[in-house]
């Protein structure tokens, strides 16, 4: 089976060498975890490797995409409309974003043939849409849309604050390939407080072990318990 590396250092070797290619994966967390880091970073590891991304971007505008980026050192700005692409919905604008959803982002996703796809936040995403039937119909539509591309694709999602191992709206997963689910770990013995498991990955063998990761200036660091 093809691997895509996700350029997270630590993560691809409790799956076997990257994510599955063809899979969306769902990346779940409460704010403040990670999640846009591990999302640009993705796209990130891409561009490295000479291949096209698409990151759609609900929580922040293009400019504080790429001032993220840049935090880590990553220069999105020198690979812009090249081979990283930036698509910008704004959740304020309801009616419109649906509209440049639909013309915009799953246009560019098949006329460039981007190998990696971000979804930041698919939460947000999908406030967009009003009844629940609609909401379920356009999120499986996109996730359809991304796999027939022929992209691998990673979705951010907030949890459910009343329950942290499910997405505030029990929607993502369900679309999913694979689930990793970030968070804050109660225990305050140890100064390490963010973990990382991987709860779900078709078609292939993954760790289940609950690992510490770190945000660094260079990005998000899994740690062996070796590490520890
Ligand atoms: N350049 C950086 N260097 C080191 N740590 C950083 C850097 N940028 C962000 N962080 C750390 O990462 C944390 C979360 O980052 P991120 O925005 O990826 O989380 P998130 O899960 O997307 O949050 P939200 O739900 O609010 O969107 C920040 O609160 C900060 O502690
Ligand atoms: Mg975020």
């Amino acid at each position: 089976m093809e691997r895509v590396p996700t350029g997270i250092y630590g993560l691809d070797e409790m799956m076997g060498g990257g994510f599955p290619k063809g899979h969306t994966i769902v990346v779940m967390g409460a704010y403040g975890t990670g999640k846009t880091t591990f999302g640009l970073q993705y796209i990130w590891e891409g561009v490295k490797r000479g291949e096209k991304g698409i990151y759609l971007s609900l929580e922040e505008d293009v400019e504080s995409v790429l001032a993220s980026a840049e935090s880590f050192g990553w220069d999105f700005a020198a690979h812009k409309d090249r081979n990283l692409f930036i698509v910008r919905l704004d959740p304020q604008e309801a009616m419109t974003s649906v509209r440049q959803l639909k013309d915009g982002f799953v246009r560019t996703l098949k006329e460039i043939g981007a190998t990696r796809v971000v979804v930041d936040s698919i939460t947000l995403l999908a406030m967009l849409f009003e009844d629940e039937a609609e909401r379920r119909r356009e999120i499986f539509n996109l996730a359809r849309s991304v796999k027939a591309a022929g992209a691998t694709s990673v979705f951010t999602a907030e949890v459910d604050p009343r329950n942290p191992y499910v997405t505030r709206d029990g929607l993502a997963e369900y679309v999913a390939d694979g689930v990793i689910l970030l968070r804050y770990e109660e225990t305050a013995s140890r100064d390490l407080d963010l973990t990382l498991r991987i709860v779900k990955m078709r078609r292939t063998r993954h760790s289940r072990k609950i690992k510490p990761y770190r945000i660094t200036d260079e990005g998000i660091i899994v740690l062996s318990e070796a590490d520890l």
